[in-house]
């Protein structure tokens, strides 16, 4: 780390020690402040605390004289809007703000929301990417320089981390949560609100937070969003809930509820989830924000009968704020009137909405977020272009390095750079850069230029056929193959071949479910029309989800997947091909044979027929494995990481401590990410094959060795049942410690 960056570091833990100085509020103080407000505040003031519009004119114009546009206008003079999204820079926010502080009666400050997903403007690698750097402090780090450039800009509030867990790489999401895993969701989950919600939230660098969707929007029937979702309650509460609670846990601020039904009931009315589970066994302060729309699609789920009833049923179930369905400012009032939700209802999500803006220091200073000097310096900061290549370079995940193709050698070797995306700088951005500016990522080819290698660059075949953009979907190439003859040309002249593969930028993400998981349009072609001049291919897969891709892997020696790593992209792939930074990720999503596998997860549970058989009565496919292409927790390191001497010992009661010695026995030095799995043999609810339940990432020298100690506790050992009972119970137990889900050193014990 450069010692410019380290001061810059220790520039913001001053910024932050700063903000903590004042005393913060007592729960009493706040809360009497809180209600002191609330007893002033009228039924339709209130009712305006739970309304959140979009940005909804050109602030910069005039004032909006007629339509939608001027009720909203009229609604914030009136005090009618509790919050807005998609409104940002100082200058905009200034004057909505002036409007809300100034023309309403009560003055009060509103909040601005914004999907900072992977950053603001300095956008780091998608959140799946980071993932696969299993490095918490990185990854804390990384949220910390969207809050850090986003409160700069006047947003205080982001819709971000999505904790949502996933093992269908159809849904075009998966991009941006932090795996199929709970147990690395969990961590990644609080990593990320300590990251945007720092340690005191008025400080003006630091964000409320919003763990979202709530629930189990992961779990889409066959991976198409927004699609029904039914699942049973051992799920629910293993796999599905686990980051939400260490989200809570953390002290998140808010959460989304998700479009989904849940096993029959709309996320949004859902009162088991967001009363029962959330504010009651979670005993969650904060808020609940309904996602675009949400309350009024409970029509179209056939749940609710209009939208005066969608307001009735959300409200009830403790959906505190509406986003964009105007159900709650057209119709909620009408519903307390007439008895049908009761105002104990309404001052309680009021209360717990107006506990967050005092947090924010709204009420203190509604323009502290407002600071134009504050944002010309610190939004796209150069050294947060090095916090996020630093992030980019861990994220990458080598999934096979034959002949030792990479490193490639500097300036020693003729090297051809095959695909549209290795010259692409608005891919590396991934799908949710909407607050960024597109086309702004360092390309690869701009990346691998300062190592002098003998560079011919040859596109082979355009990704799609014409530009994209957030709401639209890409237009694939799946028939011009022009350029193929260009590509042979230059690779059968080259001594090695880098080809950057796989989708663009908008191929995933919201909205971007696929039905197949291949490299997209020709590109399959591509690679086997220059595998046959040229086997020295090092593929450099550039996508947002998993992919099958098995010819690859049968036949191309070195794959690195890149992911979509955000605006440093280039200079962090440049950076790994050259041996500049020795690749230490691994895989937070299984990557599947083919799409008929999905869903795909390493922890799966092992069915009555697990035993192959020689006939066809066991648990298989007549046409293809069932294990993945690629596991879960895999990742290869220029380096050899070796594991010897593993044990497990008795600390206490229910306590276990497990150890395992690492030996780096290669030649250069490098990070590992050791892995603890458990099987707990027969429970009172089937239990998975394995289960991650403890990681550490750590770097060794050459030759260096290092005992890896993990403790296991009630925590790690047990299991909710179906009705959300946490049990830990007597019997066996499987241990393996290693170097993924499927590699490593085995033990058991007994409870
Ligand atoms: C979108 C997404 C949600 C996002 C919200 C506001 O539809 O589902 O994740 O935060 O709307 O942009």
């Amino acid at each position: 780390m450069t010692l410019r960056f380290t001061n810059y570091l220790i520039g913001i833990i001053i910024l932050i020690i700063a903000g903590c100085s004042q005393q913060p509020e007592t729960v009493d103080e706040l809360d009497s402040k809180v209600n002191d407000l609330l007893a002033q505040m009228t039924l339709e003031e209130k009712i305006g605390q739970m309304n959140l519009y979009n940005g909804f004119w050109d602030i910069t114009g005039p004032a909006p004289q007629s339509g939608a546009a001027a009720d909203k206008y009229q609604h914030l003079e009136n005090g009618w809007v509790g919050a807005m999204l998609n409104i940002h820079g100082t200058e905009n926010v200034r004057k909505i703000q002036e409007i809300a502080v100034n023309e309403s009666r009560l003055g009060i400050p509103v909040l601005f929301g914004y999907d900072i997903i992977h950053g603001y403007k300095t956008l780091s690698p998608i959140p799946l990417a980071e993932a696969a750097s299993w490095d918490l402090e990185a990854i804390e780090q990384s949220a910390r320089i969207g809050a850090i450039e986003a409160s700069a800009a006047g947003i205080n509030w982001t819709f971000a981390p999505m904790v949502d867990i996933s093992r269908d790489a159809r849904w075009g999401r998966v991009m941006e949560g932090g795996g199929e895993d709970p147990y690395l969701g969990a961590r990644i989950a609080a990593a990320r609100v300590r990251g945007f919600q720092g340690e005191d939230l008025s400080a003006t660098n630091t964000i409320a937070a919003c763990a979202k969707h709530f629930a189990g929007y992961g779990f889409a029937e066959a991976g198409r969003d927004y699609n029904t979702v039914d699942i049973g309650t051992v799920t629910l509460y293993n796999e599905v809930l686990p980051p939400f609670k260490a989200a809570v846990d953390q002290g998140v601020r808010t959460l989304m509820n998700s479009f989904n039904i849940l096993n029959g009931i709309p996320a949004t009315g859902d009162a088991f989830l967001q009363k029962e589970i959330l504010k009651g066994k979670w005993a969650f302060n904060g808020f609940v924000v309904s996602d675009w729309g949400s309350t009024g699609e409970m029509i179209s789920h056939g749940y609710a009968e209009n939208l005066a009833h969608a307001a009735q049923l959300a409200a009830n179930a403790g959906s505190d704020m509406d986003m964009e369905s105007y159900a709650y400012v057209k119709h909620l009032k009408n519903k307390v009137d007439s008895g049908l939700v009761d105002l104990s209802v309404i001052d309680d999500a009021v209360k717990r909405i107006l506990r967050v803006k005092f947090e924010l220091g709204l009420f203190d200073d509604p323009f502290l977020y407002c600071d134009p000097d504050r944002e010309k310096e610190m939004v796209y900061h150069q050294q947060h272009q090095q916090a996020v290549l630093d992030m980019a370079r861990k994220s990458m995940v080598l999934l096979k390095n034959e002949n030792h193709l990479l490193p490639l050698s500097r300036g020693r070797q003729r090297v051809a750079v095959i695909g549209a995306l290795a010259d692409d700088n608005n891919s590396p951005l991934g799908s949710w850069r909407i607050s960024s500016d597109d086309s702004t990522a360092v390309s690869l080819l701009e990346g691998m230029e300062p190592y002098g290698a003998e560079i011919s660059y040859a596109k082979g075949a355009d990704l799609i056929t014409e530009s994209a953009t957030f709401l639209q979907n890409v237009q694939i190439n799946e028939t011009d193959k022009s350029g193929f003859r260009e590509a042979i040309r230059v690779a059968r002249r080259s001594d090695i071949v880098v080809m950057v593969l796989g989708e663009h930028g908008f191929q995933s993400g919201e909205g971007r479910s696929r039905t197949q998981l291949d490299l997209p349009g020709v590109q399959q072609e591509l690679l086997e029309a220059v595998y046959e001049v040229n086997k020295n291919i090092v593929l450099v897969l550039m996508n947002g989800r998993p992919l099958a891709i098995p010819w690859a892997a049968e036949h191309i020696p070195t794959i690195l997947e890149v992911w979509h790593l955000g605006s440093q992209s280039g200079h962090a792939i440049a950076q790994v091909l050259f041996g500049e930074y020795n690749p230490s990720g691994k895989l937070p999503m299984s990557f599947p044979r083919s799409v008929g596998q999905v869903p795909i997860g390493y922890n799966k549970y092992n069915t009555g027929r697990a035993i192959p058989q020689d006939n066809v009565f066991w648990s298989t496919y007549t046409d293809q494995l069932i294990d993945p292409l690629f596991p879960f927790g895999h990742g290869l390191s220029y380096t050899q990481f070796d594991y010897s001497d593993l044990s497990i010992e008795v600390t206490g009661s229910n306590q276990y401590e497990v150890k395992v010695s690492v030996t780096n026995s290669g030649q250069i030095a490098g990070e590992e990410v050791t892995q603890l799995y458990l099987r707990d043999v027969a429970a009172s609810v089937a239990r998975p094959v394995k289960e991650l339940k403890g990681f550490q990432k750590y770097s060794l020298a050459p030759g260096e060795s290092k005992t890896v100690v993990f403790q296991l506790t009630e925590k790690e050992l047990g299991f909710y049942d179906g009705q959300g009972n946490f049990m830990v119970e007597p019997g066996k137990f499987q241990v393996m410690v290693g170097t993924s889900s499927v590699e490593g050193l085995s033990g058991e014990f007994t409870l």
